[in-house]
């Protein structure tokens, strides 16, 4: 019998990670299967107590679970600690273990994927999220220079500043002040793309030359990537590789086994 893992969130119907899983599977020759479960949103402890009484080896957690999530787990990777939030839990002998593969993820595609260097660049990340408190320790972990966090409502960057702050100097600025500065790497950490927006910055913001980056793919990801590009940007990058590298974290996890996540990239734009 293969052995069962599966993708929970709400909406879940265009998630990649069954075909991603899929593919890594077939890759490495590991006997599973990996679906989707649309969870109400008042029933996420409910959907992953039945799904382990099944027999589940592993989950995957998306939007909005990934907080409960981090709640609903015995015991939690030290970078899912950090995180505060859990995109993937273990169902082991020992009980749930709860771990967050999105810092890696995104790490791992800048940095591998695409040539980026990280280490003392200015790095600008935008948004204040579950989405950026998730990330930012791995970013952190890779930069000595400072990371400036511009959100629209500054309380929440202040707030992840706050409980970050002995992993790296994170400046919190309002998006409106960064007119006079200059960044390496723009990351778009907001969910403003997922209705077609991009967050307000000012007209002067120097991105010239700069790699620019929105955590999410596909159309969500094409105004900021766009505003990028006519604002200089030497390059503008979608999170589809994120998502791939991510989902390689967690199935390391599961099978102790990395899979290559080039091909399926490849496979996923094609
Ligand atoms: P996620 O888990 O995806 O990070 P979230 O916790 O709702 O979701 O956070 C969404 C982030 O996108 C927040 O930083 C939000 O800004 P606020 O904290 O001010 O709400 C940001 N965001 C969403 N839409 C935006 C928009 N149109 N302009 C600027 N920021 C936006």
């Amino acid at each position: 019998m293969p052995e069962r893992y599966a993708v929970m969130g709400n909406p879940i119907a265009h998630s990649q990670s069954p075909r991603i899983h899929a593919l890594f599977a077939r890759q490495t020759g590991e006997d599973l299967v990996y679906n989707r479960i649309l969870v109400p949103t008042d029933g996420f402890a409910a959907a992953v107590a039945e799904f382990e009484a099944a027999g589940a080896r592993g989950l995957n957690i998306t939007v909005p679970f990934k907080l409960e999530a981090w709640n609903v787990v015995d015991r939690r990777t030290a970078r899912a600690e950090r995180a505060g939030a859990v995109n993937t839990i273990a169902m082991t002998r020992a009980g749930r273990l709860g771990d967050n593969t999105d810092g890696t993820g995104l790490v791992r595609d800048l940095c591998d994927n695409h040539g980026v260097e990280l280490y003392d660049r200015r790095i600008l990340v935008l948004g204040a999220g579950g989405a950026v408190r998730g990330v930012l320790p791995a970013l952190l972990a890779e930069t000595a220079a400072e990371v400036v966090l511009a959100n629209r409502t500054r309380e929440r960057a202040e707030a992840i500043a706050a409980a970050l702050a002995d992993l790296g100097k994170v400046t919190v600025c309002n998006p409106a002040e960064i007119a006079n500065e200059r960044f390496d790497l723009v990351i778009n950490g907001t969910s403003a793309g997922l209705r077609g927006e991009i967050p307000a910055l000012p007209e002067d913001l120097h991105i010239g030359g700069a790699t620019a980056y929105d955590m999410v793919y596909g159309e969500a990801s094409a105004a900021f990537c766009r505003w990028a590009l006519e604002h200089g940007a030497a390059r503008a990058l979608d999170g589809l590789g994120m998502l791939v590298e991510q989902a390689a974290e967690s199935f390391l996890l599961w099978r102790g086994i990395r899979p290559q996540t080039a091909t399926v990239i490849q496979a996923l734009r094609g």
